[in-house]
């Protein structure tokens, strides 16, 4: 649905500029974008989650004119801003609750585009960009959670680039050489910190670009809707985004900030390690070394996997084997709404990462490591062999002709109770 500019410049300053850089024919262009009409609240988390990406800029850059990326002042540097600084506290906990949030909402984000199959053709490239923010997102939040140079910071940074050093096993050396070289020494040092510290500031700004791109993807197609068919009639089944989408995306965006301000102001430190006020220690590890919410379930994949190499390979590859949805799934139909076998299939992943997530967050021994090794195998299994092959023998549900058939009946509905109102009591 690539759409045709229906901008016209009224004022002679306008019409000057138009045939410059016509940047004002690009906003009111983007701002009557039709939109299916049809689109829920889930659809409002693209909004939110560019809410969250500018909200972390913010704060982050703020936080960066007070924090020091050395191993002998970073803790302390975080502490000041927290006790000396005005409003630093508002800063750090509204970057810290961010973070969560941001992963929060992009989960959402990334589950309604597999209950609603936007990830099908023809949106396979902004399913892929999607997933390309996603792997950078985990890189920029692992990152800016080692800065604070806590106990846990130090330790999910010293777990983490030792992961390399698994490659010794398929060349001997390989891994060392690679983990020495990301440290920049030979242990989780200064050098480290500061690599770190560079990438965390470096890595949001690419995301900002890949955003750019993601919604230059949606605006090729359009976007989906809950019954995943295309628009077949764009006077009858669109609207234009502003105002429609646009108060909509506001009244979403109020809800999640009032859940925002609610944990920043009531409990900042909810969502994170107490452990992680202690300052790194490099001669003693904590009891369990255990990331942040969010990263739990690729945790426990990590983990449940014998073998060091076979943890990475599977950790990374429940992020790779994404990338592949949109030929994985041989489907006819785009929406779960319609597959009555796979809506069981869906909800039944839903809560093999929920599990996963709470594994994670759970010694690796006994039942826990087995439930994990289980959960892993549906987790993979669910993109490798349900989605090819449920795809090609479900008989979907009888589906409407047409987006506008879904809302025609409620429309006639709404007529009929408008001729004959209710007499007042
Ligand atoms: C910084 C992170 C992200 C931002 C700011 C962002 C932004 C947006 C926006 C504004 C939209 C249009 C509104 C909507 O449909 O909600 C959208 C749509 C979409 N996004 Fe994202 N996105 C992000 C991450 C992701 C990720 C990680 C994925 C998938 C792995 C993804 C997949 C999609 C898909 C498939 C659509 C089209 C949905 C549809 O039309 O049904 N996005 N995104």
């Amino acid at each position: 649905m690539a759409h045709a500019s229906t901008y016209q410049p009224k004022t002679a300053f306008t019409r000057w500029l138009d045939s410059r850089l016509p940047i004002v024919r690009f906003v009111a262009d983007f701002m009557a974008f039709p939109n299916p009409r049809n689109l829920g609240y889930l659809w409002t988390f693209g909004g939110i989650l560019s809410f969250c990406l500018l909200v972390q800029i913010f704060t982050g850059v703020i936080l960066a004119m007070h924090y020091v990326p050395s191993t002998a002042l970073a803790f302390d540097s975080v502490e000041k801003l927290m006790r000396d600084v005005n409003y630093g506290w508002l800063l750090r906990y509204t970057h810290m609750v961010g973070a969560s949030l941001f992963f929060f909402a992009v989960y959402i984000h990334i589950f309604r585009g597999l209950y609603f199959g936007s990830y099908k053709a023809p949106r396979e490239v902004l399913w892929m960009i999607g997933v390309t923010i996603l792997i950078i997102m985990i890189a920029t939040a692992f990152m800016g959670y080692s800065l604070v140079w806590g106990q846990m910071s130090f330790w999910a940074v010293t777990v983490i680039t030792n992961l390399f050093s698994s490659l010794d096993s398929v060349v001997s050396g390989l891994g060392t050489t690679l983990v020495q070289w990301i440290w920049g020494g030979f242990s989780v040092d200064n050098a480290t910190l500061n690599r770190l510290f560079s990438l965390h500031y470096l890595l949001p700004f690419v995301i900002v670009g890949l955003v750019a791109l993601h919604i230059w993807a949606l605006h090729m197609p359009g976007s989906n809707n809950p019954t995943g068919l295309d628009v077949r009639n764009e006077a009858k089944e669109t609207l234009p985004f502003h105002p429609y989408f646009t108060v909509k995306d506001l009244l979403a965006l109020a809800a999640f900030g009032l859940v925002f301000a609610y944990f920043v102001f009531y409990t900042p430190n909810y969502l994170g390690d107490s452990i992680n006020y202690v300052p790194a220690n490099p001669l003693q590890t904590p009891p369990h070394i255990v990331p942040e919410w969010y990263f739990l379930p690729f945790y426990a994949i990590l983990r449940a996997i014998p073998s060091k190499l076979g943890g990475v390979i599977a950790m990374f590859g429940a992020l790779v084997v994404l990338f592949f949805i949109p030929w994985l799934d041989t489907s006819r139909v785009r929406s779960t709404k319609y597959r009555p076998i796979y809506f069981w299939f869906f909800w039944a992943l839903v809560f093999d990462c929920i599990a996963l997530g709470y594994l994670g967050s759970q010694p690796p021994e006994g039942n826990a490591l087995l439930f994990s090794r289980i959960f892993t195998f549906y987790y993979f299994a669910h993109f490798l062999l349900i989605m090819p092959i449920l795809g090609l023998i479900e008989t979907p549900r009888p589906m409407p002709a047409s987006i506008a058939d879904t809302f025609k009946h409620k429309e006639e509905g709404e007529a009929g109770r408008r001729m004959h109102p209710v007499p007042a009591e």
